[in-house]
């Protein structure tokens, strides 16, 4: 039986920290404070969350925000890109200091795989990774198990595309994980032969039994005809090597990589197209306005998921 005691104190640096009753008990958790948000105004009363984020964020950092003044709390407005970092000074150094001024919860995106295990090691206070380079982004992970289950019901017996760059996607990683270990879950990976799932994270789903199959980007229609769910991610340009061949290996794949709307004509009714976002252009605009699309909800998800992890945490008191 997990207990909210359980989570008191600990740090969320992988999807693997998490047992499926774990992960089980968060999902019931952010649902309770989806259907009921008063209950938890004040039950982070005097918390403070430091907010690291070295590399762009618009939903992760705002709905850890938003989830913390919501339920009472404060934020610490660290800017790293207006901090001493510009000087110099060590991540290391820069998590002490921030820990000394009273932080309860640092959340940490960097662009360095590891680089919240690292933080995890230094900081006495519990670490949340809101993204370490293309390792893993676990709380996304669990947002969109949240809103797997609010799609079907369940999470288990599910059959899931996961498309697009899955050789620099973070997300697409722990996604992957979280999935194999849900009963009956058959994952259908859709890439361009260069953004394949790298080989060590594919040899690990092998060996937690997990069901999946690889696809070229010319099955990519006839793929998802067979699934509940398509999860679309962004080519991560960013995560390219620098120089011209990098920008050309970005320029061919992007180009070849569109979920069109006419790639939906033989889907099932019930079928829902998933995205962590941003997303640039893999998506064709007009989906947008479809019944298929709920990458809007999907994000909107993200501010209950952490909710509770903060609280949970955080030990928080609800009303
Ligand atoms: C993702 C990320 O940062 O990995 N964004 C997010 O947190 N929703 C996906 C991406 O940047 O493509």
């Amino acid at each position: 039986m997990v207990a909210k005691e359980d989570f008191l104190g600990r740090d969320v640096v992988s999807i693997d920290d998490f047992s499926v009753d774990e992960i089980n008990y968060i999902l019931e958790l952010a649902r309770e404070i989806k259907d009921n948000p008063a209950q938890f105004r004040d039950s982070m009363n005097g918390r403070m969350m430091s907010p690291l984020f070295f590399e762009p964020s618009t939903r992760t950092s705002s709905s850890f925000q938003a989830a913390i003044l919501q339920m009472g709390g404060r934020v610490l407005d660290f800017d790293v890109h207006a901090s001493s970092i510009k000087k110099g000074e060590t991540l290391r150094d820069t998590l002490r200091t921030i820990q000394g001024y009273g932080s309860d919860v640092v959340v940490i995106r960097h662009n360095k795989d590891g680089s919240a295990r690292f933080a995890a090691d230094v900081l006495e206070v519990p670490v949340i990774n809101a993204g370490d380079g293309q390792n893993q982004h676990p709380t996304q992970t669990l947002l969109d198990l949240f809103t797997i289950k609010e799609i079907r019901g369940e999470i288990g017996n599910a059959k899931i595309a996961i498309a697009g760059d899955l050789k620099y996607g973070r997300t697409a990683h722990s996604l992957a994980i979280a999935l194999a270990r849900y009963k009956n879950c058959e994952v259908f990976f859709i890439s361009p032969d260069s953004l394949k799932m790298p080989s060590d994270l594919l040899h690990k789903l092998r060996e937690m039994g997990c069901c999946f199959s690889e696809h070229s980007l010319e099955e990519f229609k006839k793929v998802i005809e067979n699934c509940d769910i398509v999860y679309v991610t962004r080519v991560q340009r960013e995560r390219f090597p620098e120089g011209p061949e990098g920008e050309q290996e970005y320029k061919k794949v992007v180009e070849r990589y569109h979920l069109k709307m006419d790639m939906l004509e033989n889907v099932r009714p019930e079928f829902k197209v998933m995205h962590p976002l941003p997303k640039v252009n893999e998506i064709e605009a007009v989906i947008d306005n479809t019944k298929y699309a709920y990458y809007f909800q999907q994000a909107k998800n993200g501010l209950f998921i952490r909710k509770a992890l903060l609280f949970l945490i955080m030990g928080g008191q609800d009303g």
